[in-house]
């Protein structure tokens, strides 16, 4: 396992949260006593940061609709907050907090682009192609006229469909039927991912 230098352990108050960005990636990290717990940065339900969200025991409650995630888990625990959120592996060492931050990646090596276009094209789908977003790019909400499934293989994004949004990163896979309005937002390194589309029978 890679270990990643996040943070100070003195930098961390007992009983809050901390933001930090490691290798890109905005991770939100939670000092309750002599533990430390990683997770994504950003709510489920929404794009709430949750380092600035209020702790109880071993759960941080979303400072905007007060959903609620165990920390040792990720596992939702309140309304409106539903899918679990990511945690990362902790290790303190030296006085220092350390993240196994690229755990996710590893699926992806296991799938090459000729072996998802394949599958993909076996299922039906018409059209396969890498994209690549800029840092920061944000789109708001829109629709398609074809069907999607994709896969991220670098960076992350968030994709908000409805009330809902996903955190998504390497290895990590989604769908959209056509017509289904959604928005998408970028990360700091951009993302790549590869998609397969089906066009509306004509
Ligand atoms: S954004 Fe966190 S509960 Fe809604």
């Amino acid at each position: 396992m890679n270990w990643i230098d996040a943070a100070a352990m003195e930098d961390l108050w007992d009983g809050a949260g901390l933001g930090v960005t490691v290798q890109g990636r905005e991770v939100a990290l939670f000092r309750i006593g002599d533990a430390v717990f990683a997770t994504d940065a950003f709510c489920t339900h929404g794009q709430a940061r949750l380092c600035e969200g209020f702790i109880e025991g071993h759960e941080v409650e979303c400072p905007l609709h007060q959903g609620r995630f165990d920390l040792r888990s990720g596992a939702a625990t309140c309304a409106p907050a539903t899918q679990a959120l990511k945690t990362l592996p902790v290790r303190i060492d030296g006085g220092r907090v350390w993240l196994a931050i690229d755990a996710g990646g590893a699926k992806v090596s296991e799938l090459s682009f000729s072996e998802f276009e394949s599958a993909a094209r076996a299922r039906g789908f018409t059209e396969v192609l890498e994209r690549q977003w800029a840092a920061g790019t944000v789109i708001d909400t829109h629709t398609h006229a074809f069907a999607v499934e994709a896969r991220v293989v670098q960076g992350e994004m968030w994709l908000t469909v409805g009330d809902t949004t996903r955190h998504l990163q390497p290895g990590d896979g989604f769908t959209l039927d056509r017509e289904v309005p959604h928005a998408e937002r970028y990360g700091g390194e951009g993302a790549t991912f590869w998609v397969a589309r089906r066009n509306a029978a004509p």
